[in-house]
């Protein structure tokens, strides 16, 4: 029997599922002001303030990331191709009287026009494109002369020693039926690997490698920052004690590039 169900629609259906308790989940919604002053001295730092620049934040989830870009003063798009998701991202602006426009699209091939951004930002987007280095061409070409884009995201498949220990540990508490945040089932912790085990960064998403597939399509500037410590350490507090142990060893990064001028 011959099936037409991609990895793509795999991708897509598994964080539709995901879009209920999406917000519940510390890493994911913002349950701090502390941690929202961690994002948005990470935005100024790298992108400045928002001054009615537009910016795309590609795959928007229910849109936690577009909100901290409004409200630093950026004109926002956001875009996922999980209508779940999507409808969760426009409850969220109604609900704060936030002026963000959300559209369904697929972010490797978005259908917006060239040139119209200033600036494209994600996170937790790059570890599962199933072809990154078609879409960094394409949101190069999406950008203005001069426009930035900012990756947040981490390669959570190569641990750290402690990591690896924490994790065996958490992932062990789990399986005895300890209180887990996470919110995934046994059957969406298997769905997650299979994912993972088909994307192009099955191995882990090198914030090296992926410096040096931007520059490839014609990317300046890059700026790599692996000390993201003020976010996790906002993030830990409303996690569980393994889980937020754990989330002080992972390896996240943002990398910031630009568009050259001419
Ligand atoms: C881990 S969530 C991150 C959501 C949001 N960026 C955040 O950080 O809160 C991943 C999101 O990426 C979306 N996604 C993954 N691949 C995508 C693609 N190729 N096009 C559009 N959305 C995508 C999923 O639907 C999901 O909403």
């Amino acid at each position: 029997m011959t099936t037409n169900f991609t990895i793509r629609d795999e991708i897509r259906e598994y964080w539709s599922l995901r879009a209920e308790t999406f917000d519940l989940q510390p890493g994911h919604e913002i349950f701090s002001d502390r941690e929202k002053k961690a994002w948005y001295a990470l935005f100024q730092k790298h992108l400045g303030s928002g001054a009615d620049r537009s910016v795309l934040d590609l795959a928007c989830g229910t849109g936690v990331i577009s909100h901290l870009l409004f409200d630093l003063g950026f004109k926002v798009t956001g875009l996922d191709w999980s209508d779940a998701m999507l409808a969760k991202a426009r409850a969220k602006s109604k609900k704060r009287n936030s002026n963000i426009f959300f559209l369904t699209g697929d972010a490797e091939r978005t259908g917006e026009d060239e040139g119209s951004y200033d600036v494209i930002v994600m996170r937790h987007l790059v570890w599962t494109l199933v072809d990154p280095q078609t879409a960094f061409a394409h949101w190069f070409t999406l950008l203005k002369p001069g426009g930035k884009l900012l990756i947040v995201d981490g390669d959570f498949v190569r641990k750290t020693p402690l990591g690896k220990i924490l994790n065996a540990l958490r992932t062990g508490f789990e399986k005895l039926g300890g209180v887990s945040k996470s919110n995934k089932s046994p059957a969406m912790v298997e769905t997650h690997q299979r994912i993972l085990s088909q994307v192009y960064f099955k191995d882990g998403a090198r914030e090296s490698d992926i410096a040096a597939m931007l520059e490839r399509e014609g990317f300046c500037d890059i700026e790599i920052q692996t000390n993201l410590s003020a976010i996790n350490r906002a993030q830990r507090v409303h996690m569980g004690f393994l889980e937020g142990l754990e989330r002080l060893t992972l390896n996240r990064y943002a990398i910031c590039v630009s568009k050259p001028l001419d």
